[in-house]
């Protein structure tokens, strides 16, 4: 057996635990064990690629790989210990833009060992030519491989700047350390539109005459289009872009798996592609969004966000009322949003929801696929603090039983829970699906301010007659509430 042969089979297992990780990441209860088979097929997957590389290799080459995986190794498990919940979304999308950078690399790699002049040609077209100069039709079917090879370079680089400026613009957006309002250039989606022409344009003359300035040209083209792109969402649709771009870096590592002939490279990155695609899809959906739009970058918010109208005033209470209000509840549905994450106040929440449950009460939870900041945030939370899966349900599963419903606690929620998106057609979230709260007999809202949400919208549920607000840290109230039952 050929140590080529020891790695296909390797990679063979490798493509199945993947498959087997995305299954088990779609339930609840099989998630833990997804994402052991998604580690188990990572490190098979390296020690397959790390052995073929360095079969051959000088002893430099070798050290310097290893010493690589062990420094990025390093990095990767001291980020992933100290990254608290809510920052998970940032830290998903500078993974992304490595990715992308990644892929520039490679393809700027893949022109260089073509074109660079140094003759050791690796590239599948120039090997043919090396191996039969002299035989015309071969000749013919070496320069139809290097054209293929020249599209690749040209592809991958094109797919990978998107994802690196795309991806570094959602970390800057989502660690608000740039405004999440949409940049609204004149013509934002001619200069889209006319980015895809002008890289259609060069792929054709670079497969033509692959040339230096060109692939500078297509590099600079693309680190602009995805800055553009993603800088032109608004700050509410960002979870369409974060997966999008989960998408894309999905098949900026797929180009790089062609450049590299690596077949578990191309495979992986196809299942991330598209499951990154269908994620997309599903979100979409959620937010009432068209799928076509997003991939353009086109949308965004288009009415004027926050024009300030006058809901009224709103009430307070107390965590002692809002205690009185729960012991007399036949029924409570809890609707978590971001504030929970940030509070970290699922523990008590969870305290709350069985002593409720003890009582009598009918306790579950009404979860937006877009609530938090990242898809199955609250899930996540709401699972670590050993909250039954069984009361955790999805929007559509709970949307009609809010008119039944004695009291709901909006933890930390806001534009989840926000009429606006229903009726207000002038609304920036207009068209949004949200969570149906108002329609319940009482509606106790926990946050710390009269502050709108991300998609900083105002939100008039905290106006309404059957609202009240419940002022301060969502972990404080609810412990204090605890303490009042
Ligand atoms: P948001 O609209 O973000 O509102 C969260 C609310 O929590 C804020 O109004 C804030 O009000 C309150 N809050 C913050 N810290 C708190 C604390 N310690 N205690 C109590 N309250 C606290 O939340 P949402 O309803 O979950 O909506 C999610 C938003 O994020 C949507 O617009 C969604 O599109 C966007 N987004 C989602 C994702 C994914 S994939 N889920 C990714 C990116 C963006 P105060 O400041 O007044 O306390």
């Amino acid at each position: 057996m050929t140590a080529q042969s020891i790695a296909t089979a390797a990679y063979i297992v490798a493509f199945l635990l993947f498959i087997m990780s995305l299954a088990g990441l779609s339930k609840h209860e099989s998630s833990r064990l997804g994402v052991v088979y998604g580690i188990a097929g990572m490190v098979i997957a390296l020690a397959a690629t790390v052995g073929v590389a360095t079969k051959d290799a000088e002893a430099v080459a070798v050290v310097l790989l290893v010493v690589a995986v062990l420094i990025g190794g390093a990095v990767g498990l001291w980020r992933a210990r100290i990254v608290e919940m809510t920052g998970m979304p940032e830290l998903i999308a500078l993974l992304h833009s490595f990715v992308g950078l990644a892929a520039v690399l490679v393809g700027w790699n893949g022109y260089y060992e073509t074109e660079g002049g140094h003759g050791d040609v690796t590239a599948k077209g120039a090997l043919v030519i090396g191996n039969y100069a002299g035989l015309q039709d071969q000749l013919d079917d070496a320069n139809t491989l290097l054209h293929i090879h020249h599209a690749e370079v040209f592809i991958g680089i094109f797919i990978g700047g998107v994802t690196f400026t795309g991806s570094i613009v959602a970390n800057l957006k989502l660690s608000a350390r740039i405004k999440s309002a949409p940049l609204m250039l004149p013509g934002k989606n001619v200069i889209n539109l006319g980015a895809l022409a002008a890289f259609a344009a060069l792929t054709i003359w670079f497969v033509a005459a692959p040339n230096f300035g060109l692939l500078v040209a297509v590099t600079v083209l693309a680190l602009a289009l995805g800055w553009h792109l993603v800088a032109s969402i608004g700050g509410g649709d960002m979870p369409v872009v974060v997966s999008m771009l989960n998408s894309y870096s999905g098949w900026a590592a797929a180009a790089s798996g062609f450049l590299l002939d690596n077949d578990l490279l191309i495979v992986t990155g196809a299942l991330v592609g598209s499951s990154g695609a269908y994620l997309s899809y599903i979100m979409c959906q959620a937010m009432n969004r068209s799928f076509i739009s997003v991939i353009a970058g086109g949308f965004g918010i288009e009415a004027a966000p926050g024009t300030e109208t006058d809901y009224g005033e709103h009430r307070e209470i107390s965590a002692e009322d809002t205690a009185e209000l729960l012991k007399d509840a036949s029924s409570v549905i809890i609707t978590p949003g971001y504030g929970m994450a940030v509070a970290q106040a699922q523990y008590p929440v969870a305290d709350l929801t069985r002593r409720l449950r003890e009582r009598g009460v009918d306790v579950r939870f009404g979860i937006h696929p877009v609530a938090g900041r990242l898809p199955g945030h609250m899930n996540v939370l709401l699972a670590e603090a050993k909250v039954p899966y069984d009361i955790v349900l999805e929007m559509d599963e709970v949307n009609d039983d809010f008119a039944d419903t004695s009291v709901v606690l909006v933890i930390g929620a806001n534009d989840t829970v926000n009429p606006a998106a229903a009726e207000d057609p002038t609304s920036p979230i207009a068209g949004m699906p949200v969570l149906r709260v108002w329609e319940a007999q009482h509606v106790v809202v926990f946050k710390r301010s009269m502050a709108a949400g991300y998609a900083g919208v105002q939100n008039p549920l905290f106006f309404r007659d059957n609202s009240q607000m419940l002022f301060g840290d969502a972990k404080a109230r609810v412990e204090d509430i605890l303490r009042a039952l």
